[in-house]
């Protein structure tokens, strides 16, 4: 689809949902979940640590490369993709953004109706009785333990074969149904149940943009529309072409 096709829907559109993945991340330096697995970990598959399986049987290691990639996290900023969809939010009378990314960077881009759904790796909450601590000691006992029942702390983040926090798959199902466009940026797509998103807000009547650097793997058919590239250059494009004139805050 050509930018100005994108630019008219968007423009028209009066509910927009967007679903973004770790692509989004990628121009912050935030390496992508597939791509994580380099150096100390090239060895790992992202199944053997991203699981409560793994976390029994090894919570040291998980919660290393969990620290690994929270440090990473807290040095990224936001990058011109998260600011684009900011503000496509400031533009549009209704807007959702449904998140796999557990870096927050979209709330700290100013983005404000946000849904997590896979949680955020800055929390950390007992493994026990699932209590967020708000401060921790990183030092030689790894995992540290819960100040109240001494269970190990984990990441507040969902794991493979894990439930999405409670309402968070509910808010993205409805946003998906009711919204008249849905982007899907920066995802591949293969983890359900977010995966099934586009295809929900597909079933429903609305046209679908898919933002990626690449098409291999993406949904595709009628109503389904690729803008291929960065989601730090596309995104930006897509709210200069849809709103030419308006440069607030832009
Ligand atoms: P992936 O790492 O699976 O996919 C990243 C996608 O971003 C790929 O399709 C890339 O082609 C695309 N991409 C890379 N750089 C990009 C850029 N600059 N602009 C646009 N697209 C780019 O990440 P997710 O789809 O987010 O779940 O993965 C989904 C879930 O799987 C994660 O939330 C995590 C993971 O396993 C859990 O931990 C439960």
């Amino acid at each position: 689809m050509t930018m100005d096709a994108a630019a008219d829907l968007l423009q028209v559109a009066n509910r927009v949902a967007v679903l973004t993945g770790a692509g989004i991340s990628a121009e912050s330096g935030i390496p992508t979940f597939r791509d994580a697995l380099s150096g100390l970990w090239a060895s790992y598959d992202p199944e053997e640590l991203a699981t409560p399986a793994a976390f029994r049987r090894n919570p040291q290691l998980v919660w290393d490369w969990y620290a690994e990639r929270r440090a990473k996290v807290a040095e990224a900023r936001p990058n011109q993709g998260h600011f684009a969809l900011v503000e496509i939010e400031r533009r549009v009378p209704e807007f959702t953004l449904l998140t796999q990314n557990v870096d927050g960077l979209h709330r700290e881009a100013g983005s404000r109706h946000v849904v997590e759904l896979h949680g955020n790796i800055r929390r950390v909450r007992c493994s026990d009785e699932g209590i967020v601590v708000e401060r921790w000691v990183e030092g030689e006992e790894r995992p540290p333990r819960c100040p109240r029942c001494s269970g190990f702390l984990r990441p507040d983040v969902v794991w493979f074969g894990e439930d999405l926090p409670e309402g968070a798959l509910e808010a993205a199902g409805r946003s998906a149904e009711e919204c008249d466009l849905f982007l899907s940026v920066g995802t591949s797509n293969l983890v359900v149940p977010a995966a099934s998103l586009p295809w929900q807000a597909h079933r429903h009547g609305a046209p679908v943009i898919v933002i990626n650097t690449t098409v291999e793997g993406q949904h595709s058919g009628p109503g389904i529309h690729h803008l291929v590239g960065k989601a730090g250059e596309v995104l930006p494009a897509l709210v200069r072409a849809a709103w030419p004139t308006d440069r607030t805050a832009w």
